[in-house]
């Protein structure tokens, strides 16, 4: 969840370019045992050495910065930058990102 560090490094910035975002930044994750690791850290003793991690994210849902949200899998737009894709995958991600076909305009 390397994105959400992201999140927070653009809502600084975006801050101090006078934009500074009013709600929380919506991140989209697939899988849910992350989001409950992330939600409560403490209850999960065999993940011990993830802790930093997760109170880290934590903290910036408790700060109202980021919110988890879960998504399914094949409604990932995010696997559009990170894998190859079939190509109905490809053609409904490419929909969703507002990316447009060259013969269509
Ligand atoms: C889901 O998240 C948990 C906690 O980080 C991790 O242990 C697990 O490998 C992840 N599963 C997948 C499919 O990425």
């Amino acid at each position: 969840m390397f994105c959400v560090c992201h999140a927070i490094w653009l809502r600084n910035l975006l801050s101090k370019m006078m934009l500074k975002q009013a709600g929380a930044t919506m991140i989209h994750v697939e899988n849910k045992s992350a989001i409950e690791l992330a939600k409560n850290p403490v209850n999960h003793e065999r993940s011990k050495h993830i802790d930093v991690r997760f109170h880290f994210i934590r903290d910036h849902v408790k700060g109202g910065n980021v919110e988890l949200v879960h998504v399914a899998s094949q409604d990932q737009v995010a696997d559009i930058f990170t894998k190859p894709l079939p190509k109905e995958l490809l053609d409904k991600c490419k929909k969703m990102i507002g990316m447009m076909d060259g013969r269509s305009i």
